[in-house]
């Protein structure tokens, strides 16, 4: 047991502290920021999806007024590691996806970049691709491991038997879209290459990460590089490490002079160039006694990743963990195509993985005639069904069943499309959610006291819009024993002391338990009152409770939906979640959290479906007039709960992490609802409204 942080800021809904100056137009993000002479670069992309390049004609581009540089892989500089092929820009001929760099103009202002890059002339030597994931592909492989570093497959039990001697099975495909990023501020570099290194403004998850991984790139030590990002417009995975672009203007820093160079890229160039979430392919058996308690779950995922890079998403990874059964298998593989590279999209692997199993589990409730919630608390496992280890806290079965007293659960006549208001169907379901609760070390945290009675807490943490500059100035404050006035806080900048990404919902564990460890040491050593410029500095203490306990965030979200019987169409007026994530840091931006993530989730269930165009590469409808994506008028009634739960092992806040547990789990809850309205039972995504037509 860590021991306690005893809560006084800590658990009220501070307003953001950041609030005003977003909402006046003063918070300065990366591409805002103000400098001398700078320059703009719009990058050139392969319009072929595999080949090389043979010719580039820059002469008119070069001529044009404004121009500064023009990078080709012929002239561009050599970086010094081409290790990570995503990363290697611009250092060879060959096109490996369709929207990769083959060029970049950097410009006095962004229109004549812009212009110039349409006059580059590029001639390629086109090649045979494969852009098409499907499942009977006779070149699926298995990867080493799966995100970040679980096993590939598992196999507990005797599947197969289990399944042949069930009473009632359920043995279905289900899929889910290929989707794409898309925060609200698009992905931002701004370069400077000096004397001093390279100085980036960027908009990321994390200053270390992009230091760490940018460095070596270019040859750098990473003390000559600084990455600075004291706010960001969201990222949800996609700005988790540095993609492309990032390399594209440092490259282009070094030919201008000292000239800082700023790219923002747009949104048509980030449906190639940030990363995506692969679709799946999930198989999904399950069997079962004649009271639903589960004697076999096989989940068996195919996947894509890119020919120059692997990411493997751990799709089947949350069916190890999620219900009992004696017999369980789960196994990825992965199609390795000519596309861009794969990477996170919030809540990688559980979100698409939770989908396939909670319709599954929809089937199994009809095949059996059980309600949905009872079925999921039949099969509650008493300990985590993979690692044998107690849960150090699993409320699964409370938000369940708080969730059914709010939804209104008990009014609910299980059968399927029986009940009509004018010309909707309308039907409700359920399904479960959750998220690991993540922790690692690796950060450091520096307390100094100044005049006054004010504390400098410094750590290079990042606010991606979450409300980290709020709530990790609640909790230092009330790890100091201080008012949150007294705390200055600063994050956002690889100068500051060295902080792990805002990545598996961890960023508030990993920074919250690193603050709370040094500031219990400065109280130690200096006592209630500390001379001014009194420092303690410390990394993230261990937690050996992380050996002992599985450790889960759980939840279950419920969705009403109604469907129009004559033209199908769909729409979503009702949606609650309940959650169990430990203690709630600032109820303000958690609750933002989770109605973010469900409407990202409703968003999946309906909406966002990137389209590969196999006949040239391309996702055709790269825009937001083509690329849908949840809006106010799509969202109904959307709340967000919680259980008060007390999990001393997890970090001396008692919280665990809530950025992605939002989302998981609330496409199969409108799924799973969309059958219940209308007795048609989707099992691929997006629900579209031709599925419902005769
Ligand atoms: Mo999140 S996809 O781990 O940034």
């Amino acid at each position: 047991m860590t021991e306690p942080l005893r809560p006084r800021a800590i658990g009220t809904s501070l307003a953001r502290l950041d609030g005003r100056a977003k909402v006046t137009g003063t918070a300065i993000y990366a591409f805002e920021q103000p400098l001398e002479r700078a320059t703009y670069l719009h990058p050139v992309q392969a319009t072929i999806a595999r080949g090389r390049v043979t010719a580039v004609d820059t002469a008119t581009a070069e001529a044009l007024d404004g121009v500064v540089a023009v990078l080709t892989h012929v002239n561009a500089p050599r970086l010094a590691s081409t290790d990570d092929a995503e990363l290697a820009v611009l250092q060879s001929d060959e096109v490996a996806f369709r929207g990769q760099f083959v060029g970049a103009v950097i410009a006095d202002t962004p229109e004549v970049a812009r212009h110039a890059a349409s006059l580059m002339g590029v001639s390629y030597d086109e090649q045979p691709y494969d852009v098409q994931l499907r499942a009977d592909r006779d070149d699926l492989y298995a990867p080493e491991v799966v995100n970040p570093s679980f096993p590939t497959d598992t196999d507990d039990g005797d599947v197969d038997a289990a399944l042949e001697s069930a009473a009632l099975t359920v043995d279905q495909t289900y899929s889910t879209a290929m989707q794409h990023n898309n925060p609200m501020e698009p992905h931002t570099t701004v370069a400077i290459w000096n004397d001093d290194g390279l100085t980036l403004y960027d908009s990321t998850q994390g200053v270390h990460a992009v230091r760490t991984t940018v460095a070596p790139v270019f040859g750098l030590d990473p003390e000559r590089v600084r990455v600075i990002a004291p706010h960001v417009g969201g990222g949800f995975g996609s700005k988790g490490m540095p993609h492309a672009h990032v390399v594209l203007a440092g490259l282009a820093a070094q030919v201008t002079s000292g000239r800082p160079v700023k790219l923002a890229l747009t949104r048509q160039q980030m449906f190639s160039l940030v990363g995506y979430r692969t679709p799946t392919i999930q198989r999904v058996r399950l069997g079962a006694d004649s009271d639903g308690h589960l004697a076999a779950i096989a989940h068996d995922v195919v996947e894509q990743t890119s020919k120059i890079k692997e990411f493997a998403e751990q799709t089947a990874v949350s069916t190890r963990t999620m219900y009992a059964s004696p017999n369980r298998r789960t196994s990825h593989r992965l199609a390795a195509l000519d596309v861009p590279v794969p990477s996170w999209m919030r809540a990688p692997g559980e979100c698409p993985g939770m989908f396939g199993p909670e319709v599954a589990m929809d089937e199994l409730a009809v095949a059996c005639g059980i309600d949905p919630i009872e079925l999921r608390v039949r099969n509650e496992p008493a300990t985590d069904p993979e690692s044998g280890l107690p849960y150090s806290s699993r409320n699964l079965v409370g938000c369940l069943r708080e969730g059914a007293r709010r939804f209104g659960w008990d009014r609910r006549d299980p059968t399927p499309a029986a009940r009509r208001d004018g010309g909707w169907l309308v039907g409700t379901g359920v399904a479960s959610s959750t998220y690991p609760a993540y922790r690692q070390p690796g950060s450091v945290a520096n307390i100094r006291s100044g005049p006054d009675g004010r504390f400098t807490v410094r750590i290079g943490a990042a606010d991606i819009g979450t409300g980290t500059w709020t709530t990790l100035t609640q909790i230092a404050a009330d790890a100091l024993d201080v008012p949150v006035e007294a705390v200055d806080l600063q994050i956002g900048d690889s100068a500051l002391p060295m902080a792990t990404v805002a990545g598996g919902s961890s960023g508030i564990s990993n920074w919250g338990s690193t603050i709370v460890g040094v500031a219990r040491a400065f109280r130690d050593k200096y006592g209630p009152d500390p001379a001014d410029g009194s420092e303690t500095e410390g990394e993230t203490p261990d937690n050996p409770a992380s050996e002992r306990f599985a450790m889960h965030a759980f939840g279950a979200q419920f969705a009403e939906v109604r469907v129009h019987a004559d033209t199908g169409e769909i729409r979503v007026p009702r949606q609650l979640g309940v959650f169990a994530v430990g203690r709630i840091i600032n109820p303000r931006t958690a609750r933002s959290q989770f109605i973010g993530g469900m409407t990202m989730g409703l968003s999946m269930a309906l909406h966002e479906h990137s389209v590969m165009d196999p006949s040239s590469g391309h996702v055709v409808n790269h825009d937001f007039a083509e690329y849908h994506i949840a809006t106010n008028a799509d969202v109904g009634d959307i709340d967000a709960v919680w259980l008060d739960e007390h999990d001393p092992h997890l970090n001396p806040m008692g919280s665990k992490g809530i950025g992605e547990i939002g989302i998981v789990g609330a496409a199969a809850a409108i799924a799973n609802a969309a059958y219940h309205a209308t007795g048609t039972r989707v099992r691929d995504l997006p629900i579209t409204a031709d599925r419902f037509l005769p």
